[in-house]
């Protein structure tokens, strides 16, 4: 028995101006027990999404006004509505229009006329997805509150939305995957959650450190890679979070790896958390300028404790970004 989805709880929209067609869905969802929506007219339908929020979509592709294709790729591109999952009913077979399907952002497809078995299958598997992305969502957005507040402790609010926002640029720059970029974003926000655990007696010391609170504070990298291992859907920023005060040469921590040895996404994530808190303004600093904070970083490549060929992507991308104009 499935406990994720039962058809009482979720709501099916669908889409299509024939009404014969329109009313051959609804019979075979209502009887099946989901709540069902219509809607006849392409022009409407965003609207009805946002204020419905259904759970699924079924969307004819051949209307009058907007086909569904630019009714789907405005759906996608909409934070409010991107998660809902979306099939195509269509009567033609071709092979171009899937691939259209595709690109703006269509789950699925299925033939009119429509098959029972076919319909319901993979509407239940696809609002199985949804709600299991749903929840993982909340739990990334709990992580996050928690992240949040764990910074307010100790920086005054780190500047998270600058962080977030150089790494999908640089990532870009770099031209890496759509999921390293949302490793990188994701990392921004949580690198250092492992601080939960350090005293402020520590965390927030004025004076020189002693060698044993230095050590204490080191360990925030495995403690935040603990507190971030059961996220399933985001493996790739285990590595970050766990390596991002290593260096080149082989004297950072926790693992004091060296060159190549460094995972990428560290290194890459590092250099962009640097910048950003040489760049910002703090209770006991002034911010630096980009000019500054780039040759900053370069001093710290000389001294071997950076990626120098990275160094120099990062600089060229910081020239033709932040120190334009
Ligand atoms: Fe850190």
């Amino acid at each position: 028995m499935n406990t994720l989805v039962s058809s009482e709880q979720a709501k099916i929209l669908v889409v299509d101006d024939h009404r014969f067609s329109r009313m051959a869905a609804v019979d075979l969802l209502s009887l099946d027990g989901y709540e069902v929506l219509e809607a006849d007219d392409s022009r409407d339908v965003v609207k009805v999404v946002i204020e419905q929020q259904p759970d699924l979509i079924l969307l004819d592709i051949v209307m009058p006004h907007n086909d569904g294709f630019e009714v789907c790729q405005r759906l996608k591109n909409d934070e409010r509505t991107r998660s809902i999952p979306i099939i195509f009913i269509t009567a033609s077979d071709d092979r171009n229009w899937k691939i259209r399907g595709r690109e703006v952002g269509g789950d699925d497809f299925l033939p009119k006329p429509l098959d029972r078995v076919e319909l319901l299958t993979k509407v239940k598997l696809l609002i199985q997805q949804k709600r299991l992305n749903e929840g993982l969502d909340q739990t990334e957005r709990l992580l996050y509150s928690i992240a949040s507040a764990i910074e307010d402790r100790s920086e005054g609010g780190k500047s998270f939305a600058r962080l977030e926002g150089l790494a999908q640029a640089f990532g870009e720059y770099l031209e890496l995957t759509s999921t390293e970029i949302s490793d990188l974003i994701f990392a921004a926000r949580l690198h250092d959650v492992g601080t939960v655990c350090i005293p402020d007696a520590v965390l927030l010391k004025k004076g020189e450190l002693t060698e044993e609170e230095r050590e204490l504070i080191k360990k925030h990298v495995l403690i935040g890679e603990k507190i971030c291992q059961p996220m399933q859907n985001r493996r790739g920023v285990l590595p970050i979070i766990r390596h991002h005060h290593e260096r080149w040469n082989g004297s950072g921590y926790p693992d004091g790896l060296s060159g190549d040895e460094i995972p990428w996404m560290a290194q890459i994530f590092q250099i962009l958390d640097i910048y950003v808190a040489l760049t910002s303004e703090r209770p006991y600093k002034l911010a630096l300028t980009p000019a500054q904070a780039v040759k900053t970083i370069a001093e710290e490549m000389e001294k071997g404790w950076r990626n120098p060929e990275l160094v120099e992507q990062f600089t060229a991308f910081i020239q033709v970004t932040e120190m334009r104009a």
